[in-house]
């Protein structure tokens, strides 16, 4: 007990990406609002919001798929706003879609081969985050990538023949198959029952621990995320109104005044 303890200062993790007051315009709607959010490696963290706060157009924004109005994106300090999504892909960022994106008619283990393909045709090295040969076991070929993700008893399968749930692993998969430092997840628990739900996060939670990566995860419900996260941003009508630890977020009267009235708020999930 009278053992003199040491304090280290707590060192922090560099920041991976980073949204600089990013703003979306579509006409005269302004979906993001100048956001602002830093990614540190080896977070897990999450992004609620109502419908329509723009959580997906923010997704978009940093994984260029959009290019913001305003505002800027940088990666590991590197500035690459209006890099196209395979310039972010490169640069060890990956993403998965709100409506899952697989091919129909190839099978399983062909999906995961075609992100491997893909992660190959770049350059060799991450220039930023390290050497190709940091690359996870886990992540070297397709059958472990599967197993990874709990596909591997379907691999022969068609691919449009398995279950939503099962697609969105699978496209978690394609992500992983790219070899990220950055998963970007866009609603992979939507839909799920509540034992699938758990399942996921408990997937998303080990991927961070086993792959060192960091993990930003979008989820709609609110109920679902915070339990798994170590930090939550909240959006609302476009703009950032919340940034924190899930038990002060969840208690912040702005953040429960937006869920108010949401018909998926927490009380009202099945
Ligand atoms: N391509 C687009 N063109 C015009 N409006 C869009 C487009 N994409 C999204 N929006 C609008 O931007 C707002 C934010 O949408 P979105 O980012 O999808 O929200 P969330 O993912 O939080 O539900 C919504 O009002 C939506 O209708
Ligand atoms: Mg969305």
């Amino acid at each position: 007990m009278s053992e003199p303890k040491h304090h280290h200062a707590p060192v922090a993790k560099p920041v991976l990406l980073e949204a600089r007051e990013v703003t979306v315009r579509f006409g005269g709607l302004v979906a993001v609002d100048a956001v602002s959010a830093a990614f540190r490696a080896g977070e897990l963290v999450g992004i609620i919001g109502p419908n329509g706060a723009g959580k997906t157009t923010f997704f978009n924004a940093i994984s260029g798929v959009t290019e913001p109005t305003h505002g800027r994106l940088m990666a590991a300090g590197r500035d690459l706003t209006g890099a196209k999504p395979h310039r972010l892909a490169a640069r060890g960022l990956a993403r998965t879609f709100q409506t899952p994106r697989v091919f129909s008619d190839m099978s399983v283990l062909a999906n995961i081969e075609f992100g491997l393909k893909f992660a190959g045709r770049r350059r060799r090295k991450w220039i930023f985050w390290g050497d190709e040969v940091g690359v996870p076991w886990a992540l070297r070929d397709a059958a472990g990538i599967l197993k990874l993700v709990g596909l591997d008893a379907h691999a022969g399968l068609r691919a449009g023949d398995i279950t939503p749930s099962q697609q969105r692993l699978l496209e978690i998969g394609m992500a992983l198959s790219t070899r990220p430092k950055v998963l970007l997840l866009d609603e992979v628990a939507a839909g799920l029952t509540e034992a699938e739900v758990v399942e996921m996060a408990r997937l998303i939670r080990r991927l961070r621990d086993e792959l060192d990566l960091t993990v930003v995860w979008i989820e709609h419900a609110v109920k679902i995320l915070v339990r798994h996260v170590e930090r939550v941003i909240v959006l609302h009508q476009g703009r950032k109104i919340a940034d924190g630890p899930p038990q002060v977020v969840i208690r912040d009267p702005e953040v429960i005044e937006a869920y108010l009235g949401d018909e998926m708020s927490e009380e009202a999930r099945p």
